[in-house]
């Protein structure tokens, strides 16, 4: 028999909650209250016995006294996460014993009626902030893990933040819109999750990637204001900052330019952080043209809150001896250095993990000298004349102590590769700053990409995003210099919102499916109905989507975006509590046509690769 089968359990017999527990202070004294909640600690100290009450707005201290014998028997048998009501009167604590790390630590409820309303099996792990409980478990036992402060208060700010999103997007005209889930494919550069139709069997629905191309139809639907707290999917490889389902702060508006449209989202920031957090942030944030953020900061995420900024080299060294600076300069590659201040001491291992950050960007090495007091100590020292290094020292800023790291390459790869070891090198050395919140806006990204793998130009942001009007005579000439009216904001290095201004022509999208290799066919199979729309009337929009988890874990200190959802995914994109996904009854996949090939085991080869 187990503890819980000794007490029997009682109904709620019309009591009804009269505050939270963590709502209990000094302005109750001497009020008779009811509260309900869990058990979170129960302490016994002769004859007195404590019970800390949680429930979601914190955590009061309840006293049983053995002057009153049947409540305090039965707060005896009280176990961790049993759920019970209790009646009492609140009194301020005894001098000596208040907490002043509680809200509530002040006062206590001295109980003069209990009532058991459940018992709680034994606890896989104790429900405490501190707890060094594996994520797997806390994910199967989410019901549990939710319970704890830590994650109560961060799901709070969540529903605080979206209302507060709701209420500044309505106040300034944004109509709420739902738009459908079972959908076509929409192309933001992941892969889609398909759901098989069963009434159309082979043909298959698309869960949204974005409401992307709805949003933009609402515009030409004629409703100029759009927004949509909306749940998005992409099945691509996860990492802390991805699920494979979050949520977008979706928005559009029509008969707008890009500035209109950074403006106002500045404003729905401004509110998000005032309402959720009681800070002002000042606007407008700073800009950064993407040639300028990959220029200086190798990503087009900059986290900008410390230096360490990429220099160009390319010219000091052009004529050096070190052939492979020379020759990555003769070939129209650049050369580019950080100054790592400070680091001459770094060890070989040090230097050996770098590198290894450098080769696993697709760095060919990484060239680095240690600025010691008796000169430059570095393999490629002996290449370089006292007139270049002298330059480099000053175009770098550097002095003695100071480490210097190198990338030879294409643009991309060097800027890459710079950009991750800058900020390897910046928490390495913690320069990043741990409090605070830093805005920049990247403007003017490229328009198309050239994909190595597919032979052919891809969107950077997506394929309805619009060409500056400066850039559009270059598409056919030097399309990959074409800038797009686009932008991103960057919130301390991650990127937490993405939109721009549309193509409103129906000529100057097919135009741009061309340009992408997407054939006339091919764009009137996937997207007709969007160029059949674009024919009849468009008004010039544009508009953004924020990812509200990557907002909430960055206003929460959150290490993943997981901490700030309440049922998340795991890396494999699993729900460990309701074990999501699953296989299904043959009759379902009957009704679906669907048949299941089981992949042959991978070889040693294809595990490896
Ligand atoms: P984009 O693809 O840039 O733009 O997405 C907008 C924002 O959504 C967040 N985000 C994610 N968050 C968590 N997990 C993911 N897998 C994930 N993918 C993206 C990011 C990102 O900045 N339709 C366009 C918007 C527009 O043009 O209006 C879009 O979806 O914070
Ligand atoms: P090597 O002369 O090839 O032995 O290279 C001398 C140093 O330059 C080594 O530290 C290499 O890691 C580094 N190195 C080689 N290729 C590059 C490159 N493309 N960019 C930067 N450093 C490089």
């Amino acid at each position: 028999m187990t503890d819980s089968m000794v007490m029997a359990r009682e109904p709620l017999g019309g009591l009804k909650r009269t505050c939270y527990c963590g709502e209990v202070n000094a302005a109750h004294t001497g009020a008779a209250i009811t509260l309900m909640g869990w058990v979170q600690r129960r302490r016994d100290h002769g004859g007195l016995i404590f019970i800390d009450l949680r429930d979601r707005e914190g955590i009061v201290q309840l006293v049983f006294s053995p002057d009153a014998p049947t409540v305090h028997d039965k707060a005896h048998e009280l176990r961790s996460e049993y759920v019970i009501a209790v009646r009492g009167t609140v009194r301020k604590r005894p001098p000596g014993t208040e907490n002043p790390s509680l809200k509530t630590g002040l006062v206590e409820v001295a109980v003069s009626e209990l009532r058991l309303l459940n018992d709680s099996a034994p606890l896989p792990f104790v429900l405490e902030d501190d707890t060094d409980v594996a994520e797997m478990t806390r994910l199967k036992y989410r019901y549990l893990d939710l319970r704890r402060p830590a994650l109560q208060k961060k799901l709070l700010l969540r529903h605080k933040v979206a209302m507060a999103a709701r209420n500044y997007l309505a106040e300034n005209g944004f109509l709420e819109i739902e738009t459908p889930v079972l959908t076509k494919s929409t192309p933001e550069g992941a892969r889609d999750f398909l759901v098989p139709s069963r009434l159309t069997p082979g043909s298959f629905y698309a869960l949204p990637q974005s409401p992307q191309l709805f949003k933009q139809i609402l515009m030409i639907g004629g409703f100029d204001r759009y927004f949509q707290i909306v749940r998005c999917f992409r099945d691509e490889d996860l990492r802390a900052d991805r699920q494979p389902e979050f949520t977008q702060i979706d928005a559009e508006m029509s008969f707008v330019e890009r500035e209109d449209v950074m403006v106002i989202m500045e404003g729905l920031i401004r509110r998000i952080f005032k309402e959720g957090l009681g800070l002002d942030l000042a606007t407008p944030f700073p800009r950064l043209t993407y040639k300028e953020a990959v220029g200086r900061f190798g990503v087009d995420n900059p986290d900008v809150r410390f230096g360490l900024e990429l220099k160009d080299l390319t010219e000091t060294v052009r004529s050096s001896g070190f052939k492979v600076f020379a020759d990555t300069a003769a070939k129209g590659g650049v050369v580019k250095a950080i100054c790592a201040k400070g680091c001459a001491e770094f060890s070989r291992k040090e230097l050996d993990d770098l590198t290894a950050i450098a080769v696993s960007f697709g760095a060919k090495g990484l060239a680095w000298v240690k600025l010691t007091p008796e000169g430059w100590h570095s393999p490629i020292a002996k290449f370089l004349s006292d007139g270049v290094k002298a330059a480099i020292a000053g175009a770098l800023d550097a002095a003695t102590g100071d480490l210097l790291l190198f990338a030879a390459d294409r643009p991309a790869i060097a800027n890459t590769v710079l950009g991750r070891l800058r900020l390897n090198v910046g928490n390495r050395l913690g320069i990043v700053p741990k409090e605070g919140f830093n805005f920049v806006w990247v403007t003017e990204f490229p328009m198309l990409d050239y994909d190595e793998t597919e032979k052919r130009c891809v969107a950077v942001h997506h394929p309805f995003t619009a060409p500056m009007d400066e850039d559009i005579g270059k598409l056919d000439a030097e399309p990959l210099s074409v800038r797009a009216k686009a932008y991103d904001l960057v919130l301390n290095g991650s990127e937490i919102g993405g939109g721009s201004i549309r193509i409103h022509r129906s000529d100057v999208q097919s135009r741009i499916f061309s340009k992408l290799g997407i054939g006339e066919e091919e764009a009137r199979s996937r997207f007709g109905f969007l160029l059949d729309a674009l024919s009849y009337g468009t008004p010039p929009h544009g508009g953004i989507a924020f990812g509200l988890d990557r907002i909430m874990a960055i206003m929460t200190g959150s290490d993943s975006i997981r901490d700030t959802i309440a049922f998340p995914k795991t890396q494999k994109a699993a729900d460990m509590m309701s074990e999501a996904p699953s296989t299904v009854d043959q009759k379902q996949l009957d009704e679906i046509s669907i048949r299941v090939v089981k992949k042959a085991a991978k070889t040693e080869e294809e595990r490896k690769g």
